[in-house]
């Protein structure tokens, strides 16, 4: 794509610009946005940037190593691994409110990545991968009503207390331009493609209170759920579909004996910006495959239920 290229060496040339011969600090969520930002970064300054992923824990299956294998072992780019999901579960304990829960993991995610920033020796750019979507999302229109959903997960005040400069070289683009970019700085087509995932991760899909029993049986769960869609054919016509592991234990039976476990809910929607969504009309025989194979593979869940909430006056996530 030409004019894809055309913006990646325009792009280059501007952050070649701003930063000089600075240094840059670059967090890796495991997402598409991050990951972009971050090769776009390294192709202008090479190791002028070192890249941190905090990582909470709270990310689905393999997606954790999935990050590292690529950044580490493809890309040759310098990268410090936390892990803090130990830190995370335990500052989670006890909560069960979904906008203590994100304020929780967006400040401990502040904590740990300046700590790491300042053992690395600082930096003089903080570089995130904005999109222009999250840039008007976060202006209030004059006179309308100004109404926080739910909090984002940002490094607010970080780069005024580590004076810090913001690199965001994705501010002009949408989503599908962004992953227009990622192929062509060679990411890998199954990562660019990626759905969205949360800051907060899975934690904001375990309604209630997060334990580690409740991630690991979400985590199979919607590794199994995805696996369905991938073989259905299904995964790009979806913008965005997961697991969400309900707080509740529901009456079963499995052979003659009765089962007490958690329930499942899938979600799956189509949308252009994550701004609305509709729920994706999925076959029902879809449904009753992946419910078979979530209740048969993933000990601790008899039970599966499908959202057919769009969005409004739903939201995506369930927290
Ligand atoms: P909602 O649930 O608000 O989600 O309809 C809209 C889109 O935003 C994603 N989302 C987040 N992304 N940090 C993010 O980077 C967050 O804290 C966050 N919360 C929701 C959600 O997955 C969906 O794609």
């Amino acid at each position: 794509d030409w004019s894809m290229a055309a913006y990646r060496d325009e792009a280059i040339a501007k952050i070649r610009e701003q930063v000089g011969d600075g240094r840059v600090i670059c967090g890796l969520s495991g997402g598409v946005d991050s990951a972009v930002a971050a090769v776009l970064i390294h192709e202008a300054i090479g190791d002028q940037l070192t890249c941190v992923f905090v990582d909470h824990g709270l990310m689905r299956k393999a997606e954790a190593e999935e990050v590292v294998g690529l950044f580490r072992g493809h890309y040759n780019i310098p990268l410090v691994h936390v892990d803090a999901g130990d830190t995370f579960l335990s500052a989670l304990a006890g909560t069960d409110d979904p906008e203590v829960k994100r304020k929780t993991i967006g400040r401990l995610f502040v904590e740990v990545f300046e700590e790491e920033a300042k053992k690395i020796g600082g930096a003089d750019f903080l570089a995130q991968g904005t999109l222009y979507p999250d840039v008007i999302e976060s202006v209030s229109f004059s006179g309308g009503p100004s109404v926080t959903i739910k909090s984002h997960h940002n490094v607010g005040g970080l780069p005024e207390r580590m004076n810090m400069k913001l690199v965001e070289p994705l501010r002009e683009l949408f989503k599908d331009e962004v992953r227009a970019l990622g192929k062509e700085l060679g990411l890998p087509e199954a990562f660019v493609g990626r759905h969205p995932f949360p800051g907060p991760g899975l934690a904001i899909r375990c309604p209630g209170e997060v334990t580690k029993e409740k991630l690991d049986i979400l985590r199979e769960a919607d590794a199994v759920y995805l696996d369905e869609i991938r073989k259905g054919g299904l995964y790009d016509k979806i913008w965005q579909a997961f697991a969400v592991l309900l707080p509740v234990k529901t009456v079963g039976v499995m052979g003659d004996g009765r089962t007490y476990e958690y329930v499942v809910a899938l979600r799956a929607v189509t949308s252009v910006d994550g701004m609305t969504a509709d729920f994706f009309p999925y076959d029902m025989n879809f449904l009753g495959r992946a419910a078979t194979r979530i209740i048969n593979e993933v000990r601790g869940v008899n039970r599966v239920v499908y959202d057919v909430t769009s969005k409004p006056p739903g939201t995506i996530e369930w927290e």
